[in-house]
Order: structure tokens, then sequence, then C-alpha cells
């Protein structure tokens, strides 16, 4: 059977067709999978999401600054809460399909979607992701960085180094014209020549008007192109990297935290990103 091609893009309505058109119909001519037009942000709308990465960051920055042992995660929801809403913002996580907090502390083996709480203690040696997203007037970023707890082991100190560089690599890896496919396959060539795995369960994702926008950006290689990288969008990176499986399992206590099915530690580095004419930039720097 032949393959039905997916009319997402249109011309705006009663005008001539831009160069700009042109380009991506051309895509969308040859079967490629093109974004539908609102995935395109006007300036405007980027510079909100870039104000919203500013405080976005700005929590980050802090609690890389007040993070130690013998805190407790639910510190850092306090420092999240309070930052954020000082700064006109809201934390994005808040109520969001019923999340009871404001940030996600995912500690060890613990991959993402962590559930702040009093009885989580950091100690010495653990590795934690902090992973924070805001909206302000209405926009959304979200960016995430790894903590390590004093001195933990070179195993650990490597998984962390690694993910980091996953990211790197990947947001290297997507160009203007090119593929959301690129990502992923670049992601996961770096992680397992580290002899570390690439979690499949979660995706990066459109942001910006909304949490979690179209397109899904996958880590790993799923052999497939998937949709075309325009000028325009503004999307996450996020890889989940494991040092043993790939494999994760959802807590079914809470619904929410994500656990290695193997419980070795898992790392993770988000930013949320805007795709231009000359490659990426970053907005939640
Ligand atoms: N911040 C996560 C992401 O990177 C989403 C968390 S959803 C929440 O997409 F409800 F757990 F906050
Ligand atoms: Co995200």
């Amino acid at each position: 059977m032949a393959h039905k091609i997916i009319r997402n893009w249109h011309v705006a309505p009663g005008t001539a067709p831009t160069d700009f058109d042109k380009r991506v119909l051309g895509f969308q001519n040859r079967g490629e999978l093109v974004p539908k037009r609102e995935l395109i942000k006007t300036p405007e709308q980027i510079e909100g999401i870039r104000r919203s990465g500013v405080v976005n960051t700005g929590v980050l920055d802090l609690i890389e600054k007040e993070i130690h042992a013998g805190m407790s995660t639910a510190e850092i929801d306090r420092l999240v809460y309070d930052y954020t809403t000082a700064h006109g913002a809201i934390p994005a996580p808040l109520n969001y399909e019923g999340f009871p907090k404001s940030v996600c502390t995912s500690i060890n083996e613990v991959v993402c979607h962590g559930i702040p709480s009093e009885d989580d203690i950091l100690e010495e040696g653990d590795i934690i992701n902090v992973d924070v997203s805001t909206i302000l007037d209405g926009y959304y970023s979200d960016a995430s960085r790894m903590f390590v707890i004093g001195q933990t082991t070179p195993e650990k100190e490597k998984l962390v180094r690694v993910a980091k560089e996953c990211l790197e690599i990947g947001a290297e890896a997507a160009k203007p014209w090119g593929f959301v496919g690129d990502i992923g396959k670049a992601i996961s060539r770096h992680a397992h020549k580290n002899g570390f795995g690439v979690v499949r369960a979660l995706c990066g994702h459109g942001v910006g008007l909304e949490f979690h926008e179209e397109p899904e950006v996958d880590h790993y290689n799923t052999h497939r192109k998937g949709m075309l990288l325009v000028p325009g969008m503004v999307f996450t990176i996020e890889p989940m990297i494991n040092m043993g499986t790939w494999e994760v399992f959802i807590d079914e206590e809470d619904g929410w935290t994500v656990v290695t099915e193997d419980e070795l530690p898992s790392a993770q580095w988000e930013h949320t990103f805007l795709m231009t004419e000359h490659g990426l930039e970053i907005l939640t720097h």
C-alpha cells in the first residue's frame, strides 16, 4: 500500500505561498512528515518563551547554590515555588495532570517525575535530577540539571557526564531542515559507546504555548526520520541515560515516579531549544 501523505502544512488562507511555504511543501509533497503551521512560533511568542526561560534558569541556579546533603526534596520544592511565584510565574508541574508538587526531583535509580517529599533526604554520593518548568505570561519553558551531592563514585560521575554530553550531541545533530530522528540516532550512539542504556518510554517534546506539544523527540534510534525540523519550532531534548538497562517502570503507589527496571542509577539533562536557520539556540541557558 502506498503511504498516504499527511498534509499538516497549509498556506495561510487568502495569501500566496511564501518561499518558506514552498520549502515546507516540497518536503510534504515528497511524503515527509512536516509540522503544522501553529508549531512555528512567531517572534512575539519566542520572546515570551525566552522570558519564561530566564525565570526557569533562575530557579535552577538557585537550586545549584542551595542544594546540599541533609536537605529534603520538599525543601527544594519550596525553593522552586517561592522563587517562581516571586518572579510572577507559575511552576508548570503543580497540578499538571494531578502532579502534586512544583518540581520533579529524581534521585539515583529514579529516572524522572520523582515527587518531592519531606522523607527524601539527600545523602553524600547521591545524584539527583531537578526538573524545572515555568509558565510566565502563558509561555512555557522546561529544563533540568543533575547535581552530585558531595563526592560520588567514578561510575556515577561518568553517568552524569555522559548524559550531559548526550544532550549536547543531540542538540548538535538537530539541523534546520533536518529531521527529529537525527537527534535520537546521535544520542544513542554516544550512550551505547559508553555502555549505557537510553530510556525509550519518555521523550522530549514541543513546548512553549503548552507544556507538551508536538513533536515527540525520541532519544533512542527509532530508525525513522520523524518530523521535519523547521526554523521557528521550539522543543526540548532531555535524554534519560541509564547505567544499565533502558527499561523502566512506574511506581504503582504514586503513579508518577519512573524507576529503572534494574534499579541502577539514571541521569538526565534538559534544555528548551529554538530551531533557527543556523541550528539550535538554547532558551534555558
Ligand atoms: N518536566 C517534565 C518534562 O520534561 C514533565 C514533568 S510532568 C510533571 O517534560 F507533572 F511531572 F511535572
Ligand atoms: Co520536558
